[in-house]
């Protein structure tokens, strides 16, 4: 229906559109990762302690200032008493500024390392309670706020950070409106189950699952929308694919049918992954990520209808029966096969939400589809052409025992003026855990929300 345009060139890098640092933040210090520019200078740094080592009159400060890692050599002879106190007992994750001179040296961590003439501890760090030993998880996330310091967490977060970017250019340079949704919402936009309520003067609210149905009321008035906001959803599952709190991006588009929805999926899908192999490299190699296998995700993704889905699965020992939503081993079990997403369409209409449209050549099923990607991270967009007839609508919301008041405006959307449209919601943390290759999406996020874990 609607052609889709090619991939969009990258949108210009960071570094070409700022203005130089001091200009910007109005401070002396500079940041590590512009040091380079700055070689044989005297320049001030300021930073966390990462490790300390001394060998004999020599004491090398590491310190990391969000921006990269930086050696600092405090020679003992060339500096004052003070400045040698403080570099010898500084502990741990003290912040300190540091003024010296750069020298590149091609071993060190960034390319350079600072000849220190003065070192003073800013802010000292009581005694640092994470260790460069195995900790247990939940000892890990109960001090999440410290934990972010670490370097596999930093590198995890900012390819979530370049992944949400990317959904914005990729969105903007295709024309699309961005739209936000309430969070706050009055009826439930996917299913019952996993529905969040909390007292709003007397009546019930509810935490939006979706923006889905805001962004359908978004395209008659700008064609092509997106939302991009945290969901929340009460599951009672711990499993490391959920979260009670994710981010989700949503488009929907007008005279998009299921098809053209699916193709979507995978340029954007594509444009996701080459961003962060382009821009995250460096993370990547942090984590120790095969790049090879994201290399060759590229469009088209294969595509299996949900009856032959189930074929495969029983052939292969599972235990679904026609009906059922897939679950989480089963997805595996389908993905395995393929080394690119692999989209399931089509699923029957009890297994998925009201507002999906009737299948017309089988009308036990409805258009939809899942993405699954591969090495067993399972379902990361659900997507599908909206039932866009107003009587089956209601019909499907009766069936469903759904407030039909609570729905007499998304109705409307069929009364004045109904079209064809689709869309999808894809999760972020879902899709980071897959590209960074790391197992639990709990670290996808800054401050996860879990069944049991509302803090930090
Ligand atoms: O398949 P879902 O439930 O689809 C929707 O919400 C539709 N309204 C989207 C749309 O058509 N506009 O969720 C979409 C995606 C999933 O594929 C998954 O990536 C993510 O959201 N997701 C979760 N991620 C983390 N924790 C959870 N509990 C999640 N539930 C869904
Ligand atoms: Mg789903």
């Amino acid at each position: 229906m609607n052609p889709l345009p090619s991939v969009p060139h990258l949108s210009p890098s960071p570094e070409s559109l700022v203005p130089d640092e001091n200009e910007m933040s109005r401070t002396h210090l500079i940041e590590v990762k512009d040091l380079s520019r700055h070689a044989e200078a005297t320049v001030t740094v300021a930073g966390w302690v990462e490790t300390v080592r001394i060998h004999g009159r020599v004491a090398f400060v590491v310190i990391r200032d969000g921006t990269g890692l930086l050696q600092c050599v405090v020679v003992k002879k060339e500096v004052d008493e003070a400045t040698w106190e403080a570099a010898t007992g500084v502990t741990q994750e003290s912040t300190v500024e540091l003024t010296g001179s750069v020298k590149p040296d091609d071993r060190a961590p960034g390319g350079n390392e600072l000849l220190v003439s003065t070192l003073s501890v800013v802010g000292p760090a009581e005694e640092y309670p994470i260790q460069p030993k195995e900790h247990g998880v939940e000892f890990l996330m109960d001090h999440r706020h410290l934990w972010l310091r670490s370097s596999a967490q930093r590198a995890g977060l900012r390819v979530r950070s370049e992944v949400m970017q990317a959904v914005h250019d990729f969105y903007y340079d295709r024309g699309f409106t961005r739209i936000d949704t309430p969070i706050l919402t009055g009826a439930i936009g996917e299913s019952a189950g996993t529905l969040f309520s909390t007292d709003y003067f007397g009546d019930t609210a509810y935490l939006a699952q979706t923006g889905q149905l805001y962004v359908e009321a978004a395209c008659p008035a700008f064609r092509k929308v997106y939302c991009f906001g945290p969901t929340f959803r009460a599951e009672k599952s711990k499993t490391r694919r959920h979260l009670t709190e994710f981010w989700m991006v949503e488009p929907e588009v007008a005279f998009a049918d299921s098809d053209a929805n699916m193709r979507l999926q995978e340029e954007f899908v594509s444009y996701l992954v080459e961003r962060a192999l382009e821009r995250c490299a460096p993370e990547l190699e942090t984590l120790e990520r095969d790049t090879s296998v994201l290399e060759r995700i590229r469009p088209p993704f294969p595509r299996v209808s949900y009856t032959e889905a189930v074929e495969r699965l029983q052939a292969k020992g599972s235990g679904i029966e026609w009906g059922r939503d897939l679950g989480g081993a089963d997805e595996t079990l389908l993905a395995e096969e393929h080394h690119l997403p692999l989209f399931v369409y089509n699923y029957p209409k009890e297994a998925k939400a009201f507002y999906m449209k009737e299948n017309p050549d089988d009308p036990r099923t409805v258009l939809c589809n899942d993405l699954l990607a591969p090495e067993g991270y399972g379902e990361i967009i659900g997507g599908s052409q909206r039932e866009d007839d107003l009587d089956r609508l209601l019909h499907r919301i009766r069936e469903e025992d759904l407030p039909e008041e609570a729905y007499n405006w998304y109705l409307d959307l069929r009364r004045y003026g109904t079209f064809v449209h689709s869309g999808f919601g894809l999760g972020i943390e879902r899709t980071v855990a897959w590209i960074t290759g790391r197992p639990h999406v709990r670290e996808m996020i800054p401050f996860p929300r879990l069944m049991n874990r509302l803090t930090p």
